[in-house]
């Protein structure tokens, strides 16, 4: 089953509350939470404290998604009981493998994401490790950016990597993805789908969300079916 994890990057701040229940109630499976500290990438988006002020807004999962340099000082900040996994990019990890397994001592799931331009084999090393892989599909810093085409391959091949080395391992993609190119990437191998400006963008987002849901081929958290 693909589930949808829409990027409150794209809500509206003032609203945030309003926001997750709506995405829970059209469906949607995990709120992703873009973390950027102005040095990873040039932007800086919004903290731990206002991702804790979302507990007990909605029932979904936080899927931490780390753009900054040092992200072993932070971790704990990120640790709730709605945190299911918290990914760090490799860009910004000299002991990758010491922060996997310091993510998952924390008692979450550990995701590794790879800017564009990085190769997939830098994880070669830790793939058995780890418990998702993002694939950026924008270089990371802003919402609404177009999807860069070649991510489509480089799902392919980590499809092959996952079969080889760790059949466990999810795949997540963020950056560009919409309505009519979502299918190109599930269809590649994409189990989790970020989005954030096509579900946010505009006023209906519970209709964004059914949207979503319908092209993937399925009736979102409420579905019963595996
Ligand atoms: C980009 C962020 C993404 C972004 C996705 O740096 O990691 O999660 O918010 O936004 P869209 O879907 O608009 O590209
Ligand atoms: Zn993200």
């Amino acid at each position: 089953m693909i589930q949808l994890a829409p990027s409150i990057l794209s809500a509206d701040f003032s609203r945030l509350g309003d926001s997750v229940a709506a995405i829970e109630r059209a469906g949607a499976h995990l709120i992703h939470v873009d973390v950027m500290d102005g040095h990873f990438v040039p932007n800086i988006s919004f903290g731990a404290a206002v991702m804790k002020s979302l507990l007990g807004k909605s029932g979904l999962p936080f899927d931490v998604h780390l753009m900054r340099e040092e992200p072993d000082r932070y971790l704990e900040d990120f640790v709730t009981e709605q945190t299911e996994y918290i990914t760090v990019h490799q860009e910004a990890c000299v002991h990758l493998n010491r922060t996997i397994q310091h993510i998952k001592s924390l008692g979450v799931k550990a995701g590794v994401a790879l800017n564009p331009a990085t190769p997939l084999s830098t994880l070669e090393y830790c793939i058995g490790d780890i418990d998702m892989v993002l694939i950026m599909s924008v270089n990371p810093g802003f919402g609404g950016q177009k999807f860069i085409p070649s991510a489509t391959e480089k799902v392919e091949k980590l499809r092959k990597m996952k079969e080889e080395k760790n059949p466990e391992l999810v795949i997540e993609i963020d950056g560009g993805i919409n309505t009519d190119n979502v299918r190109t990437v599930t269809d590649a191998g994409v189990e989790i789908v970020v989005a954030g400006s096509s579900v946010f963008g505009s006023d209906d987002v519970e209709g964004n969300v059914k949207e979503f849901l319908a092209k993937t081929g399925n009736a979102g958290r409420h579905d019963t079916r595996k």
